[in-house]
This record gives structure tokens, sequence and C-alpha cells, in this order.
């Protein structure tokens, strides 16, 4: 199936909502749908992304919050670039696993403007066509994290994770969309696909 122009989902929220999950089951249903697709995530493993890494395992340190943003904004224009824009280009569906609504609420939380992070990354990022914000509990999140793997990042801190998601909660707008992401993996699948059907003509 062709389609007539690229389309851009993002699928954001805290740490342990099941996003990463969701993005490969998104893919795998347009891929059998044989809709051109291509899954990202953020931070990358680029430059920037690595370093992020760094700090997300090390911790903050003497790190600012400014210039932790520039690190988040600058791994995304390197993404923009080499990977997102190119695939819009090629009428792809884009499944990004975070984007700029992760700066705004992340480093939001740490004292700098989310409404500010957003606009500024408006400048530069392309608009998504649709935004899932995936909310559960902070507390549930942090279960299923310490269940799936043995480490914690730095960011993975219950109060931190409810400020985050508190700001993730205070983002309105078109292409927004909120996600309660309890229940089976399969339930959450057809959630997803409800809150996107209308950008596709699949008849
Ligand atoms: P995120 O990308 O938002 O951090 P993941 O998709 O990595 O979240 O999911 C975090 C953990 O929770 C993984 O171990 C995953 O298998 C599990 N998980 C995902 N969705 C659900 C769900 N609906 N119910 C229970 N566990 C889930
Ligand atoms: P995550 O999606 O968990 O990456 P991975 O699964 O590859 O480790 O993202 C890592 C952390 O980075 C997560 O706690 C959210 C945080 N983050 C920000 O603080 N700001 C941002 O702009 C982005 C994209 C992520």
């Amino acid at each position: 199936m062709k389609l007539a122009r690229g389309v851009l989902i993002v699928f954001e929220g805290i740490d342990g909502t099941g996003k990463s999950t969701q993005c490969s089951l998104l893919a795998n249903s347009l891929s059998e749908k044989q809709v051109p697709n291509i899954a990202l995530a953020e931070p990358t493993r680029g430059t920037w992304g690595m370093k992020i890494r760094r700090l997300l395992s090390e911790g903050r340190q003497d790190i600012t919050p400014q210039e932790e943003l520039s690190w988040f904004v600058n791994d995304r224009k390197e993404d923009i670039e080499t990977n997102i824009l190119p695939a819009l280009q090629k009428n792809k569906v884009v499944i990004m696993d975070r984007y700029y609504f992760s700066t705004a609420a992340y480093q939001g939380a740490l004292g700098l403007d989310p409404n500010q992070i957003r606009l500024d990354n408006e400048k530069f990022a392309p608009i998504p066509d649709r935004v899932l914000i995936f909310l559960n509990s902070a507390e549930a999140c942090l279960e299923r994290i310490e269940s799936s793997r043995d480490q914690k990042s730095a960011f993975e801190n219950l109060d931190y994770l409810n400020k985050v998601q508190q700001i993730f909660k205070g983002f309105n707008g078109p292409n927004i969309r909120f996600i309660e992401s309890v229940g089976s993996i399969s339930d959450i699948h057809e959630k997803v696909l409800a809150e996107i059907d209308d950008l596709f003509d699949f008849n």
C-alpha cells in the first residue's frame, strides 16, 4: 500500500508505560498491511544519544538542566536530519518511541518551562500527526521496570516520574491522545489502533 505522504506517529509517557512494546506491535501490524514504516527511538544511538546513555547509567552529577536539555535537543536535530525527514520524504509511517514531548516533560520537571521547550522544539522538528501519551501510575511502571531488568536508570525514581507524568497530562492539541496503559498488551494495542485509524484509508 502506497501512502500519499509521510505520517509521523509518536509514543510518549513515563518509563515503563509500555511504549516500546506498543511501538513494535504497531510496526508489525503496519508491515502486515504492507504499509511502509520505520520504528525509531530517542535518545538515539548516535554521538549525543550515547552521551545521554552514560548520564542515565552514571547519574546527573554536575551537569546543569540547561546542558542536559541541549544534549537531548542536539540528539533530536541529528535524528531529524539523518532518519526522520528522509523517511517522511519517502512517504513512510515513522513510529517514534519518544520525541520532544519527552524533553518538555523530563527536562521541564527539572524546573525549565515545559511549554517553552515544546515551542523551541517545534521551530525545527516536524510536528507529529498523532501523539499517543501513555498513562499509568508511576508505582506500577516502576514495578514493571524492576521485574524486567536489574538496573534502574538515574531518571527512574518515583518522585521524578510523578512530576514528569503531571507535565505529560497537561499537554493539549488536536494531535494529542491519552491512552490508559492498563490491561493486557493486546488490549492496549487495540486502543492504539483505534487512536490512529483515521490517519489511514485501509478500505
Ligand atoms: P517503555 O518503553 O514505556 O519503558 P516497555 O514497553 O519497555 O515500556 O515495557 C516495560 C515492561 O513492562 C516490559 O517488561 C514489558 O514487557 C512490560 N509490559 C509492557 N506492556 C505491559 C502490559 N500491558 N502489562 C504488563 N506488562 C507490560
Ligand atoms: P528510554 O526511552 O527509556 O530509552 P531506552 O529504553 O533506550 O533506555 O529513554 C531514556 C530516558 O531518557 C527516559 O528516562 C526518558 C529520558 N528522556 C529525557 O529525559 N528527555 C528526552 O528528550 C528524551 C527523548 C528522553
